[in-house]
């Protein structure tokens, strides 16, 4: 039996090469801080559910962030910083656990949940340089409990309680997004379906010695509806791309970082923007970060909005699309654009 891939963890212990796979010969080989910062809008969760006057301000910066650099960073959104230092916490510690106790939860083939490092698909793919948890957390019986470390011994008290929280926040910012576009509170919701998916994904980016070669991640853009994204608390890593630039994402502690994914850019005919970002490593200090996609139920049909559509002034950007995710992943694979299979022509 041919012994399994190293994850990345232990490449970074055992080898001293950084081997040919992890490399992007096309990267330019900057750190992180040559990059400008986004000028990212910060949203008052609270606000978008007061009806307070400040309310549909609010609403209107929502509209405008989404529609420009497709993201904004979430504050008062019901979480303490407690308890995100607390989800921190339990991920730092699960990736500090020794690897042959975190390979009792490793990802079977064919299966994207558990514990392991970036998924190859094919064999020219560059791999990226993290190791991952992948949990389905939501509905609950979506769940491979197996995949669920019992060590930390805190980590599925709280993992529970961040997935209440992240459905409540989404289900607030998918509804605040339907009424910045004039439309009914539900209709992003209602198209996804009652029983739309919240998949988590936690991240661990060891150090590098040759940050200017490698990629934490891959430049994407997300194949789900929204994400709300939890970073590290002082380790930067994250860039968003703008106008054929890429910015660095600042860190706020105390916030969630909420992107559109490729399903809200095409309900919303293009006005969302769906963005392509990376995420880079560092040669001092490791990073964690901690990704809930919102999912719609696959078997939707997810399509532009009627209201959205005007042959005029803004013509049909989508066709209909179901099982996105799919779709998403045999583009990706082929190293295209996953949104391009849904474009019209
Ligand atoms: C991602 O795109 O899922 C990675 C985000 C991050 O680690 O900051
Ligand atoms: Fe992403």
């Amino acid at each position: 039996e041919a012994p399994a891939p190293k994850t990345v963890q232990e490449l970074v212990f055992e080898e001293e090469e950084i081997p040919e796979k992890y490399i992007h010969r096309e990267y330019g080989g900057h750190t992180n801080d040559a990059f400008p910062y986004m000028e990212i809008p910060t949203i008052d969760i609270g606000l978008l559910v007061s009806s307070s006057n400040s309310a549909a301000d609010e609403i209107q910066k929502l509209r405008s962030a989404l529609s420009t650099w497709g993201c904004f960073q979430a504050v008062n959104h019901g979480m303490t910083p407690e308890f995100l230092d607390e989800v921190r916490k339990i991920t730092k510690q699960f990736f500090e656990l020794p690897v042959e106790e975190k390979k009792k939860y490793s990802r079977e083939v064919n299966d994207i949940q558990g514990y392991g490092d970036d998924m190859i698909l094919s064999d020219q793919q560059k791999l990226d340089w993290s190791d991952r948890l992948y949990l389905s957390i939501h509905p609950e019986d979506k769940r491979k409990l197996k995949f669920w470390p019992e060590n930390p011994k805190a980590f599925r008290r709280i993992l529970q309680e961040y997935t209440m929280k992240s459905q409540w926040i989404s289900e607030v910012v998918l509804k605040a997004m339907a009424r910045s576009l004039n439309m009914e509170n539900n209709c992003f919701l209602d198209q996804y379906g009652e029983r739309a998916k919240m998949d988590a994904r936690f991240n661990f980016y060891p150090k590098c010695l040759r940050p200017d070669l490698v990629l934490g991640v891959k430049p994407h853009a997300d194949g789900s509806a929204i994400t709300l994204l939890l970073q590290d608390k002082s380790v930067e890593g994250l860039q968003f791309m703008k106008d054929n630039q890429w910015f660095r994402a600042p860190i706020i502690p105390e916030a969630l970082l909420i992107n559109v994914g490729d399903q809200a850019e095409i309900s919303s005919n293009g006005i969302f923007k769906s963005p392509v970002h990376r995420v880079v490593t560092n040669s001092e200090r490791e990073r964690i970060s901690l990704a809930v996609f919102y999912i719609p139920e696959p078997d939707r049909e997810i399509e532009p909005f009627e209201s959205l559509v005007d042959d005029s002034s803004r013509p049909r950007l989508y066709k209909k699309v179901k099982s996105y995710v799919d779709i998403y992943f045999q583009y990706y694979q082929q190293g295209k654009r996953p949104i391009d299979a849904a474009k019209l022509q």
